[in-house]
């Protein structure tokens, strides 16, 4: 990999200390960091770099997935660490950066490759990558790449204002948006699973699959995130952005071996193929919900519009559920239903592939006590990847059950998604992180059903914190004959 400069806005903030710094230690560790390699960090705080350093350290040893953090390993690591104070709207502190950066690279004798990594406000997009081109620090005889994070903006048109400004200082093969859904090792997965398998490539179609199910439910709640969430929701927060990635990677069709480009076209198709949704029709496909108080493994958690810093009267969603149809030839007239909520009964992330019953279909021979071929790919609280078969029950004869064939469970310390996510930035591999042209689909996909909340053409349910959702939500699959899978 080639020498880098990661230059870090926000390094004083809590993602950096949870996500990104385990993260690069990880990747130090499995030697996947570039050889020379050399990190800026940035904040408003007053640090010296033995300040930064003594906190990268700490934010180690309490967030490092390796258990045994090793100390001569750590202080190794964080010899590649420094620290300058900038405040994003001063020029001057760019013009210091600059020259510290120029230090450095000209000290480790290493070539002008410059990765911005914002892991700050969306707010401050704007203003640093244009302080980046007007100082200079931009103006590099290496590559830059820019990294952000979503929100990447709040509807269609603030998103594509931003798109708009940000490419001013950035073209779109140097801007790197990460969807941290993408950086996991099962959604990664799924590509290869269906490219490498002809047996599911064959299955994997409208004529022999019933309906899809994507689940992202979580048992926290708004945390402390009042200040962000209540302005955006679940639609904005996981919808638009984490649950249509997933939708595309099940979605796409690729023969092995295809490269990024393929890959970006055949997800732009995907969603290009989801049949739109009228405001008008919004109440017909999308159940929007918000949690009351309730019990969670024993716990009493309070309602939504009871937690710090969120208004009694808030009509904001702390759930949704959606029907959405693809209009290609892989999956006309295959159901997907997707659902994402807070407080809910149990962590998981999973997709369900509901296969059908073709001779039931005909008409002659009905059996209920069958159960669906199922293909369950679960990303949380485990990974693993199981198929559903019927067999005879060996201990009651004539009787029927399902086994469950497991194709991949995974091992424990798998990377994590930042892992992968760094990686890949550092490597200049833009596979799995998510193109304008995804993002802005899916915003216009999604913009119909934001006016519809906004509003108030369609009802927000209460559900209790600890259960499955609003009731409403079974009926969006009963109406067409089918449950949701795994809900006990
Ligand atoms: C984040 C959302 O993007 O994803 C959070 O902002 C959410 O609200 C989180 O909790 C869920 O991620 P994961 O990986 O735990 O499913």
């Amino acid at each position: 990999m080639e020498p880098t400069t990661f230059i870090l806005f926000g390094a004083t903030g809590d993602l950096a200390k949870r996500k990104i710094y385990p993260a690069l230690y990880n990747l130090f560790i499995d030697q996947k960091l570039p050889e020379s390699f050399s990190l800026i960090g940035l904040g408003r705080r007053e640090w010296s770099d033995e300040t930064f350093q003594a906190n990268v350290e700490q934010s180690l040893r309490d967030f490092s997935r390796r258990e045994s953090a090793d100390t001569s390993k750590i202080k190794q690591f964080v010899e590649a660490f420094r620290y300058s104070v900038l405040d994003i709207g001063r020029k001057e502190d760019y013009q210091k950066l600059l020259q510290l950066v120029e230090e450095r690279e000209q000290e480790l004798n290493i070539p002008q490759n410059r990765l911005f990594y914002l892991s700050v406000g969306p707010e401050f997009f704007v203003p640093i990558a244009d302080n980046i081109q007007s100082s200079g620090l931009g103006s590099t005889q290496g590559w830059k790449r820019l990294v952000i994070e979503k929100p990447f903006g709040h509807d269609l048109q603030s998103a594509r204002e931003l798109n708009e400004k940000l490419s001013k200082a950035f073209t779109e093969d140097e801007v790197y948006r990460i969807d941290h859904y993408l950086g996991k090792p099962m959604v990664q997965g799924l590509e290869t699973l269906r490219a490498t398998n002809p047996v599911l490539q064959a299955l994997l179609k409208n004529r022999y699959i019933a309906n899809v199910q994507i689940t992202a439910n979580e048992t926290v709640g708004v945390e402390e995130r009042a200040g962000y969430y209540d302005h955006v929701g679940a639609l904005r927060d996981m919808f638009q952005n984490h649950l249509l990635q997933l939708l595309m990677m099940t979605a796409i069709q690729l023969p092995h071996g295809s490269n990024i480009d393929q890959m970006r076209l055949k997800k732009k198709q995907v969603i290009e193929a989801l049949e739109p949704v009228r405001k008008q029709d919004v109440g017909l496909n999308i159940i929007r919900g918000q949690y009351q108080a309730g019990s969670i493994k024993g716990a009493q958690v309070p309602a939504y519009t009871s937690e710090p810093g969120i208004a009694a009267d808030s009509t904001n969603d702390t759930f949704i559920a959606a029907k959405l149809q693809i209009d290609d030839y892989f999956w006309k007239g295959v159901p997907f239903y997707i659902r994402t909520g807070k407080r809910m009964m149990e962590k998981s992330t999973r997709i369900v592939v509901e296969f059908k019953d073709p001779i039931a279909q005909l008409g002659s021979v009905k059996d209920s006590s069958l159960q669906p071929n199922l293909l369950v790919i679960e990303m949380s609280p485990n990974e693993s990847i199981t198929l559903q078969l019927n067999m005879n029950d060996p201990h009651h004869k004539g009787e029927i059950k399902p086994v469950n064939i497991e194709l991949h469970s995974s091992q424990n310390d798998l990377p994590e998604a930042y892992e992968n996510l760094i990686h890949d930035a550092m490597n200049g591999d833009a596979t799995y992180f998510a193109h304008w042209d995804e993002v802005e689909l899916s915003w216009e996909w999604v913009q119909p059903i934001l006016e519809a909340f906004e509003e108030n053409l369609i009802p927000l349910y209460p559900y209790a914190a600890g259960s499955y959702g609003p009731a409403e939500v079974d009926a969006l699959l009963a109406k067409d004959g089918y449950h949701w899978w795994f809900d006990s």
